[in-house]
């Protein structure tokens, strides 16, 4: 599907998406983004159902136009007793610094939407103009009931095999992730079926493919960008960590200054945070657990005791040990309003267009 089709099924004026980011999109954000054209995305998948509708509800009082509301539809795993003892026996240290004991057990933060009913329904009463997936593929009982509502649904893919799978389960349109993208990576199909695809190579798999559009995401910053995943046969950019700077994200102020100061080659990939990998800038913290990552166990498990780590930091005055999910082009991050950020994505697009 060409750019100008995608736009015309969600309305939009420009084929961009800002990328849905839990914990950093917000209502204004979203709103904001897709008041100017584009297509603003809220992420739930850290949030419980009454949080996230209540975000609905507020980006639906800041625009009439479409928004994208992201969740997280991984398999639940068991977490493994010993792999739980030995990660939070090598955290111990971490919180010692901060005069703090050790969590005792590691909690699931995150549930899936897969099997969550009152999550389904919440987003069927809602209807939002777009739902998408990352972790996974939604059940064909779950398709079946968005679509009723009129819902247009997108999901992450990291593989061709995943992109094969999720135009299979009726995805409308699909975000191709690339290996540079910031914040998780959205493989499902087993770890091992993750090539690493830098953003370029995995498109020119992807688009010809498949018949539903693909959007392209990963260490887009600019308008060229946008115009060169356009004539690789994208139908609409996503970007996240270009939008992370706008004063109407939630990052915090140490975020927004580490951000701001990043030089190439910052971030790093690593499941050493939450038990999946995802792309962030360093931290003291990644710098200490990510040569044991492989020893973290299974994803959200070990995000329980790193946040808490972080807000205990945090508390003492000390932002650095907080997760600052970043893509790897971060260091040409602009902190611009929404609406200004989109309108210089628009011009710069124009300019390099054929
Ligand atoms: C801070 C942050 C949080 C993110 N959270 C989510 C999320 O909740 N759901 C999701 O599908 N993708 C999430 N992503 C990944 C984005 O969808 C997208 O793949 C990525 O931002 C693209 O790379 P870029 O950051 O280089 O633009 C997140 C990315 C960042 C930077």
């Amino acid at each position: 599907m060409s750019s100008s089709a995608f736009s015309r099924l969600l309305g939009l004026r420009l084929p961009v998406v800002q990328a849905p980011m839990a914990g950093v999109a917000t209502p204004e954000l979203a709103a904001a983004v897709s008041n100017a054209g584009a297509l603003g995305s809220l992420g739930i998948g850290a949030s419980d159902v009454e949080a996230a509708e209540a975000m609905i509800a507020r980006t639906a009082t800041l625009t009439d136009k479409p928004f994208n509301v992201n969740v997280f539809a991984h398999e639940e795993q068991a977490l493994d007793p010993a792999a739980e003892a030995a990660w939070l026996a090598r955290l111990a240290p971490q919180f010692e610094r901060f005069g703090i004991a050790a969590p005792r057990a590691l909690r699931p933060l995150y549930p899936s939407f897969q099997g969550h009913e009152p999550l389904l329904a919440m987003l069927c009463a809602t209807r939002p103009a777009v739902v998408s997936f990352h972790f996974g593929c939604p059940a064909p009982q779950a398709v079946r009931r968005l679509k009723e509502a009129g819902i247009v649904l997108m999901a992450s893919a990291t593989s061709l095999d995943e992109a094969l799978k999720l135009e299979a389960a009726g995805m409308d349109a699909l975000v191709a992730q690339g290996f540079e993208a910031g914040g998780h990576r959205g493989t499902f199909d087993g770890a091992d079926a993750d090539a690493d695809l830098p953003l370029d190579s995995l498109l020119a798999r992807i688009v010809g493919a498949v018949r539903v559009p693909v959007v392209a995401a990963g260490g887009l910053m600019d308008g060229a960008d946008i115009a060169r995943v356009l004539a690789a046969g994208a139908a609409a950019a996503q970007l996240g960590t270009a939008f992370v700077g706008c004063p109407e994200s939630a990052a915090g102020a140490f975020y927004r200054a580490r951000l701001s100061r990043a030089v190439p080659g910052e971030t790093r990939m690593t499941r050493a945070i939450s038990g999946r990998r995802a792309r962030g800038l360093v931290t003291p913290l990644i710098e200490a657990l990510h040569p044991f990552e492989e020893q973290a166990p299974a994803y959200p498990y070990p995000y329980d005791a790193a946040r808490q780590l972080a807000a205990a930091a945090a508390g003492k005055g000390d932002h650095s040990l907080s997760a600052m999910w970043a893509g790897a082009q971060a260091h040409r991050a602009r902190a611009l309003p929404a609406a200004d950020l989109v309108a210089r994505l628009a011009a710069e697009l124009a300019a390099a267009s054929p």
